[in-house]
Parts: structure tokens; C-alpha cells; sequence
């Protein structure tokens, strides 16, 4: 099995994954070593802090070996092919992890590999990331089921995979987006059929009137840096600010993927307030990445 999308996921997997990174959580240094003698390839081809260290660190943790391999250093870089790769690696490797500019390089990965393929993160979606912040929500509110989430900003890859979360998980959420800059037709449709019912709107207000969850992201995704002068200028009041956070739930958190761009899609009142769960979803993302590889990977 493969974790491209976070709807490859049913409710109940998504459960049994959180309930076990709390358990990773708890008994940091004192669980076994599911991948004892396992190795796991990861393929950047954009930078990362968090994904590549989070990995990293829970793969060791869990007894395994991790390879960094930048895309432009493999023979990928020269040529070969994304099939070649996946085929080659899958004699060596026991998961592939790969972080990508198109969504279909990740699935052409899943679609020649032998071993399962880790999504960290494409133009499309970011479900690691997702996991974790499913698990910082349910910790902090103990439960998920009917969380009023609003996303703020661009309809990007982490708004994809949040949308489709939230259909699965029964939680209620709203994007407000600029024109233009809304999730696609084919993601709220995917949405709908998993019987969600995402909102949008273009006022930040909107959304956020009695939210649970404040979240956004950077204005400026990796591969957006080209309309960087022109996005600047559309998403200026797309901000997570204290204004906001005062029209959200009275024990509303404010969540963001990070790297935060302070100042722009957030401000530093926000992130550094008692209302910020963005440490907490950082670090949660050691525990579900421990949580996935160890399901997905682990010696059963
Ligand atoms: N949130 C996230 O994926 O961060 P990195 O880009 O640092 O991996
Ligand atoms: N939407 C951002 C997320 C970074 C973790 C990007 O794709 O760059």
C-alpha cells in the first residue's frame, strides 16, 4: 500500500494511525524497532526541514536506515527515468518517500515500485503533513468529528489534502481563497463524493467566524516563485492576524505546515501566542511519520 493521497486512507485507518503516534509520543526511546533492518530511499527534488529531518530521525528511531537522495544527484537528474528509478530502488529499499514538483512523478513512483511510496509532498497534496496535523488537532480538542476548521489563503497542496481529511473525518471546513486561487473543481468534488461538504469563500471573516481551527500557509509555494510580485498583491489581507483569531471559537488554535513566512500569511503575535499549535504540529510530525512508516513498512 501506498500513501499518495490522504483519502487512500479510510476513517478508520487514519484513527488506528493517530492512536498509534500517540503511542510513539508516549514511549519516545522505549518502543521497539518495527523496521529493524529496513531501509527507506527519500527523493527530494525541493527543499525541506521537516519532512526530511522528521524521517529521517523516525526512521533510525524505529531500528531503520534512511537515505537522503537529492533528485538532482541521482541519475533521475541526468535522464533516467522516474520508472527505471522506482524499479532499481525497490531492489534495494523497503519504502520510497519522494518529495516533488508533479503530482504524477509520485504516482508514476507508486505505479513501478515494489515497495510502498510516501508522498512528501507534491504540487497536489501533502498527506504526511495532514496526519500530523490531525493529530494536534484531536490532542487538542479531543476529538475531530465536527471541528469547524477554516482554511485561510491559497487553495494549495496542504489545503488539498486538509479538504480531503476533513470529508473523511466528518470535520466541517471553509477555505477563503482570492479569486483565482481556490482549491480545484476536482478536488472539492472529490470531497463531496466523500460526503464532505467544503465551503468557499472569498472573505477571510467568513471563514473564520467561529472556527476551531485557524490554518494557512505560505502565499508562495516551492514552484510558485515565479509569480511571487503578483500573489504578494492578491493575498495581502489573507492573513492570520489577532483580528482574526478574535471572530474564531474562544479556544480556537492556529495551525500552519511551516516554513511561515511572518508577517505575510501570518503574524508574529499569532504564531508565537497562546493560541499557536504550530510547534505542536511540527513535532507531531516525528510521531505520524513513525506511525505510517511503521504500518506501511514494519516486519509484521
Ligand atoms: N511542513 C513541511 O513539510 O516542512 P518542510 O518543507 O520543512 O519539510
Ligand atoms: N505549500 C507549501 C508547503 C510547504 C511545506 C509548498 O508547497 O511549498
Amino acid at each position: 500500500m501506498n500513501l499518495i493521497s490522504i483519502s487512500d486512507l479510510g476513517k478508520e485507518d487514519i484513527i488506528r494511525l493517530l492512536d498509534s503516534a500517540d503511542a510513539f509520543q508516549a514511549r519516545r526511546g522505549g518502543h521497539g524497532e518495527p523496521l529493524k533492518g529496513l531501509s527507506l530511499a527519500m527523493i527530494f527534488e525541493k527543499p525541506s526541514t521537516r519532512t526530511r529531518v522528521s524521517l529521517e530521525v523516525a526512521c533510525e528511531e524505529l531500528g531503520g536506515h534512511a537515505l537522503y537522495l537529492s533528485a538532482s544527484e541521482l541519475q533521475l537528474g541526468r535522464g533516467e527515468t522516474i520508472a527505471d528509478t522506482a524499479r532499481v530502488l525497490s531492489r534495494y529499499v523497503h519504502g520510497i518517500t519522494a518529495r516533488v514538483y508533479s503530482h504524477h512523478t509520485v504516482m508514476q513512483l507508486a505505479q513501478h515500485a515494489r515497495v510502498p511510496v510516501l508522498n512528501a509532498l507534491s504540487d497536489w497534496e501533502h498527506p504526511l503533513q495532514i496526519l500530523a496535523d490531525l493529530q494536534t488537532m484531536r490532542q487538542r480538542f479531543g476529538r475531530l468529528e465536527g471541528l469547524r476548521v477554516a482554511w485561510i489563503g491559497d487553495g494549495n497542496n496542504v489545503c488539498n489534502s486538509l479538504l480531503l481529511a476533513s470529508a473523511i473525518l466528518g470535520m466541517a471546513i471553509t477555505v477563503a481563497s482570492p479569486p483565482g486561487y481556490v482549491p480545484k473543481d476536482q478536488i472539492l468534488e472529490q470531497a463531496n463524493k466523500l460526503c464532505g461538504r467544503p465551503k468557499v469563500v472569498i472573505e477571510p471573516a467568513d471563514a473564520a467566524n467561529g472556527a476551531d481551527v485557524l490554518a494557512t500557509d505560505t502565499w508562495i509555494s516551492m514552484g510558485d516563485e515565479g509569480q511571487e510580485a503578483e500573489r504578494l498583491r492578491v493575498f495581502g489581507k489573507y492573513q492570520v492576524n489577532e483580528g482574526l483569531m478574535r471572530l474564531a471559537a474562544p479556544r480556537a488554535v492556529a495551525m500552519h505546515c511551516l516554513p511561515a513566512h511572518r508577517g505575510q500569511e501570518i503574524t508574529d503575535e499569532v504564531m508565537d501566542g497562546p493560541q499557536s499549535a504550530v510547534f505542536d504540529e511540527a513535532e507531531n510530525r516525528l510521531h505520524t511519520s513513525k506511525a505510517v512508516m511503521a504500518w506501511l513498512m514494519g516486519q509484521k
